[in-house]
């Protein structure tokens, strides 16, 4: 595979991040996550989001935190209000039915975000024996159009929520993205808006491997689901090296700042060559609607992905190690394929 905007799942590990790995790598040390890094990781985790009540728990991929998220939160009766474009509704292969055992409700979206009235449309029948009572619902911040929901819209849903007695969950694969778009402290996730529960991204964000659950407060159960739904890493102290690093080193800030600069650049140029992008560019991806032809041709040297088969809109995903270059690149093979009219 050539390099390109396939994804940043594409990237390799952030030099740094690896260098964490080797930090660790010299001792025996204790196994599931009883050991010093992973309490280091954990107060590191507690101190950032400014909650010291915060529980953390590794698990090794997003997937993984999402389930584990919400079958804690909910009970078998119990369902998930979600957006129809979330990653739970289309990309889990049905894993929080399945693992969870969490019926999750899609609902319309507005570029990939949920929208309170169509939340409040949903909440019906509570106490009704018959249906699947409304737990919660889960957000994806970044969502899955590389939109972000704002402070306001986080603020309204989070309200209604609490009053209705609803969890809110936030599945944050790419959360620092949209805190440094929105210039918002990670602190103010629990303390301002008090979700209940975070899927807190590492893969995406230059990492070998490694997720973490956040909730805002403890849940004893929740250790033994993640056992059950075999996402206990015995060698714990792995992903939680690369998460100290993560934070100790200002990455998750660096990173956010250098992929949102580069899509921003992306964005100008397509925009200077004819062709908006269809949803704004908030984090680091950018949809864009490509002829079919182009498509095939600029794949041969930029990877990326065809987001929709039916509409041609295609997603150009930034990674901690795209270049300017590589945007530059792709920029001129558009304008080689407008026919040298530039
Ligand atoms: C928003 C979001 N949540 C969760 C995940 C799940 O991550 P994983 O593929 O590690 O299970 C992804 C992966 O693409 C994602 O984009």
């Amino acid at each position: 595979m050539n390099r390109g905007f396939g994804s940043d799942n594409h990237s390799p590990v952030h030099p740094w991040l690896f260098e964490s790995l080797n930090q660790v790598n010299h001792h025996h040390a204790p196994s599931y996550g009883t050991d010093e890094f992973t309490l280091k990781a954990i107060l590191k985790i507690r101190s950032v989001f400014d909650w010291k009540d915060l529980q953390v728990l590794f698990v090794f991929n997003g997937t993984a935190a999402n389930v584990l998220a919400l079958k804690t939160l909910c009970q078998s009766y119990q369902s998930v209000l979600v957006s129809d474009v979330s990653h739970l509704n289309v990309d889990e292969c049905a894993a929080p039915e399945m693992v969870g055992r969490v019926k999750l409700i899609p609902l319309p979206s507005k570029q990939g975000k949920l929208q309170l009235k169509d939340l409040k449309q949903a909440l019906i029948r509570r106490g009704d024996q018959h249906f699947s009572q409304v737990a919660g619902i889960s957000i994806t911040q970044p969502t899955e159009l590389g939109t972000v929901y704002s402070p306001e819209e986080l603020q309204e849903i989070c309200r209604w929520a609490q009053a209705q007695g609803l969890f809110v969950h936030v599945d944050g694969a790419r959360l620092h993205n949209a805190l440094s778009f929105l210039k918002l402290s990670p602190a103010d996730l629990f303390n301002k808006y008090q979700v209940d529960a975070l899927s807190l991204g590492g893969t995406k964000n230059g990492f070998l491997f490694g997720e973490a659950v956040l909730f805002k407060k403890e849940h004893p159960e929740a250790l033994y689901y993640r056992k059950q739904i075999t996402q206990l890493p015995s060698k714990t102290r792995y992903i939680a090296a690369q998460f100290l690093a993560y934070y100790e080193r200002q990455l998750f800030h660096e990173i956010a700042e250098h992929q949102h600069q580069l899509a921003q650049l992306l964005e100008k140029g397509l925009i200077e060559r004819g062709i908006c992008p269809e949803y704004p560019v908030q984090s680091n991806a950018v949809f864009v609607k490509l002829e079919p032809q182009w498509i095939k041709e600029i794949r041969k040297s930029h990877f990326f992905y065809v987001w929709d088969e039916h509409t041609k809109v295609c997603r150009l995903m930034m990674s901690w190690d795209s270049k300017v270059e590589d945007i530059s690149s792709f920029l001129s093979q558009i304008d080689s394929l407008q026919g040298g009219l530039r």
